[in-house]
């Protein structure tokens, strides 16, 4: 017996959370019972382009066989034991994750901020002996929502309303190395950016300024700090976004940060968070120092560890890559230079942000409307992040239907 038999309407369902459930989120007014690929049913069965995937989650679209079954298997086996014991996939799992990062090590967790985090307890551990706590960010990054990611996240109106933030944490202007190397005091004791802001309008850093992060962490006894949690699991075309961003530098094999937050598509849709943490400041973190009740968990590791070797067999990164860059041209194609809906296409991979003419909020909801769904990002940009195995057809069909409200837009303005 399921405990689903039948689905309540659309109406049913929206009043059910005004009644019951934490208002927090903003959200559009459609309620999704299934999935398939890169498409999605609402609860009056219509069909959707699903281009927000999750916001970067849902790596291998909806209903995947892959995360299905290592779900099963696993659930069948082993779901949870606890961190007082070892398990085989736990090991498994980080021996990849280092085997395409770098010599280091992982802890396991649960979401994106709990993944920072870890990082952000390595850097306290790191600058304690000489009295450094302070970890220096972008402005315009997002980091997450628990109160130490939140004052993280270099956007004041994540704040707003919580009172004193946790201190600690300062903000410098994104893609600016003097600004940031004019920053570093006595007290800092690590710099963290996103490789490519992602709830900050998909804005990539540069070669040139990761390269720069990474001498001046050098020159500051600083640890460097990415945050991949949008980025990463080959959504750029490679496993990470700075891998990707290094590319023909030279560096590929030798640069490397001190620690990465991973979590969002590592698992395909089932909650994991990863933080890998280079040799030798893994060990900073000894027993006692950190732990997460689920973190790790032989059911998380096994579903991560399946897509994450299910996407390197069938070479997911490397067709994201180039579906990738298709239908960032196809988009380009539609800009024209002063009307129109769409002023330009920025991102990599299955990465992309569309900048509008109107209001992020607005345009994402003209766009499901239209039967497409795509992330809002900053106040201008619509993100959209396909499944990594999304088709030709899927792609073009999303480019029709940006494509006729750009050209609607033309005729109106
Ligand atoms: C770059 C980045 N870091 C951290 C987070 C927070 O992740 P979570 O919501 O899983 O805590 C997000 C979520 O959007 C993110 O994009």
């Amino acid at each position: 017996m399921t405990h689903r038999m039948v689905d309540p309407g659309t109406a049913e369902i929206l009043e059910g959370y005004g009644r019951f459930v934490v208002p927090s989120y903003s959200r559009f007014p459609v309620a999704f019972v299934r999935g398939k690929g890169s498409y999605l049913w609402d609860a009056e069965d219509r069909r959707y382009l699903d281009f927000c995937g999750g916001i970067a989650v849902n790596v291998l679209g909806h209903a995947s066989p892959i995360v299905a079954e290592a779900l099963e298997q696993e659930a069948g086996r082993l779901i949870h034991c606890s961190n007082l014991y070892y398990h085989p996939m736990g090991a498994k799992l980080a021996e990849i994750l280092v085997r395409w990062i770098g010599a280091g090590k992982v802890f396991f967790s649960n979401s994106g901020a709990e993944a920072n985090e870890c990082l952000f307890k390595l850097a306290r551990r790191f600058g304690e002996p000489r009295g450094a706590f302070e970890i220096l960010t972008a402005q315009g990054s997002f980091h997450g929502r628990t109160l130490a990611a939140m004052a993280a996240t270099g956007q004041d109106k994540v704040r707003q309303g919580f009172g004193a933030p946790v201190p600690g944490f300062r903000h410098v202007p994104f893609l600016d190395l003097a600004e940031m190397e004019r920053a570093v005091g006595p007290a800092t004791s690590a710099i963290l950016v996103e490789p490519i802001q992602g709830e900050g309008g998909i804005r990539p850093a540069t070669r040139s300024y990761l390269e720069g992060l990474r001498e001046i962490c050098d020159r500051h006894g600083l640890l460097l700090l990415f945050d991949e949690v949008q980025t990463g699991a080959f959504r750029s075309g490679r496993f990470l976004a700075f891998q990707r961003l290094l590319e023909g530098s030279g560096k590929e094999t030798g640069f490397l940060p001190d620690g990465i937050a991973m979590a969002k598509g590592l698992a395909g849709g089932y909650p994991i968070g990863a933080t890998w943490i280079r040799e030798p400041y893994a060990d900073l973190l000894g027993p006692g120092s950190h732990a997460s009740t689920f973190g790790g968990s032989p059911l998380a590791c096994s579903v991560a560890f399946a897509v994450l070797q299910h996407m390197e067999e069938h070479g997911l990164g490397e067709q994201i890559r180039e579906k990738g860059e298709r239908l960032h041209n196809e988009l380009a194609a539609l800009i024209s230079a002063d009307r129109g809906l769409i002023r330009s296409v920025s991102g990599v991979g299955g990465l992309l942000g569309v900048q509008v003419r109107r209001d992020a909020r607005t345009v994402a909801r003209e766009l499901l409307d239209r039967g497409l769904l795509v992330a809002p990002a900053a106040e201008n940009v619509v993100r959209l992040l396909p499944p990594l195995n999304v088709s030709l057809e899927e792609i073009s069909e999303a480019v029709a239907i940006l494509g006729a409200a750009n050209r609607e837009e033309e005729e109106t303005t």
